[in-house]
């Protein structure tokens, strides 16, 4: 009696733990076990978090960096140079540079120059997004340079502008925006070939959350929420407070580098908190004062989300509507 219901009660947890695993093969497919490599990051940021204003010596330096990083991880490296008034450098990273289609994901990795604070290092202002570019290209890269590699239906962009910050001497808060700029004039990359463009900034700082800002990625906006849920439940996350939220925020933006882009009818994601830092351009915007568990779950959520979105390219693309968003101020 006692071995039957011993044989009853295995039988039933192995069924158990069979359906939970149908489930969750259900309800993720293509699921992959995806690990932030937590010691790159740091390294990367801990490259980057320097004065870095346009013309600065630590502007060439981290210019360098990022395109030996990108050159390292394999992709096509490419410096844009580019005069206004002075000389100013994009430096972008592609795969599968023959694809008809793109996935691009941009930051600005100049930070602005603060006369009261020589030191400012612009750490949410620029340097966290940079870093997890970066991160994401290292997290995914077995993927990337198999399987990845042989597709001609989608590519991956990853553009570090300069120019963002405005290089005036003086404490007025205006984006100069002028590698985005050029890049969307010249059209470095067809504007009509980039899929959906993702602009990262001001991450990094407590107690922010992210909301869509765009009617036709709404979907995608869910994407990335059901993706925070899912690794959530499954404890792959750090505890943090919830970062993606089913909100559509369609009235309101902060003005970035995707705004050359969007006047042009390009699809666009703004990934930026509901509010600016508390210490945004000031010398106390550093290392010390980021917010770990955010940064943590963000490179997951966005490694795996850039995942998905290359591997199911057709339904994830699918969820993307095309047509031309008009600003509501008749754009920058
Ligand atoms: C990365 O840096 C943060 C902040 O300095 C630190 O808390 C964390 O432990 C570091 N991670 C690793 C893997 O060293
Ligand atoms: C960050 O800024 C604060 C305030 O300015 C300062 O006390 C601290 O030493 C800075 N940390 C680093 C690593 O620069």
């Amino acid at each position: 009696m006692f071995r039957i219901s011993r044989v009853i009660s295995t039988v039933a947890i192995i069924l158990l733990i069979l359906l939970d695993l149908l489930y969750f093969l259900h309800i993720w497919p293509n699921s992959k076990k995806i690990i932030c490599d937590e010691i790159y990051f740091n390294d990367t940021l801990a490259s980057i978090l320097k004065p870095r204003w346009s013309g600065s010596r630590g502007h060439a330096e981290v210019a360098n960096f990022l395109f030996e990083q990108l050159n390292s991880l394999g992709f096509l490296a490419i410096r844009e140079e580019l005069f206004d008034q002075r000389k100013y450098t994009n430096i972008l990273g592609i795969l599968n540079v023959d694809a008809t289609r793109f996935l691009m994901l941009t930051c600005h990795y100049d930070s602005k120059f603060l006369p009261t604070a020589p030191h400012y290092v612009g750490a949410t202002d620029g340097a966290v997004s940079c870093a997890i570019l970066l991160n994401i290209a290292k997290t995914l890269n077995a993927y990337l340079r198999e399987e990845f590699s042989n597709r001609d239906d989608i590519g991956l962009v990853l553009v570090f502008f300069d120019g963002h910050e405005s290089t005036l001497a003086v404490e007025e808060d205006y984006n100069s925006l002028i590698g985005s700029r050029r890049f969307a004039q010249v059209e470095t990359i067809p504007l009509l070939n980039i899929e959906v463009l993702i602009t990262l900034n001001l991450i990094g700082a407590p107690n922010h959350i992210f909301l869509s800002h765009f009617m036709n990625t709404y979907g995608l906006h869910e994407r990335l929420v059901d993706i925070e849920t899912k690794l959530g439940k499954s404890g792959q996350l750090t505890k943090c407070h919830t970062l993606f939220h089913k909100i559509k925020d369609h009235e309101s933006d902060i003005e970035d580098d995707h705004y050359p882009f969007l006047s042009n009818g390009v699809p666009s994601m703004h990934i930026v908190p509901h509010a600016y830092p508390e210490y945004w351009h000031t010398q106390m915007d550093n290392v010390t004062n980021l917010y770990w568990p955010a940064i943590r779950n963000m490179n997951l959520i966005l490694a795996h989300f850039v995942y998905e979105y290359l591997q199911n390219h057709e339904e994830l693309s699918s969820l993307v509507h095309k047509y031309s968003f008009v600003l509501p101020n008749g754009g920058p």
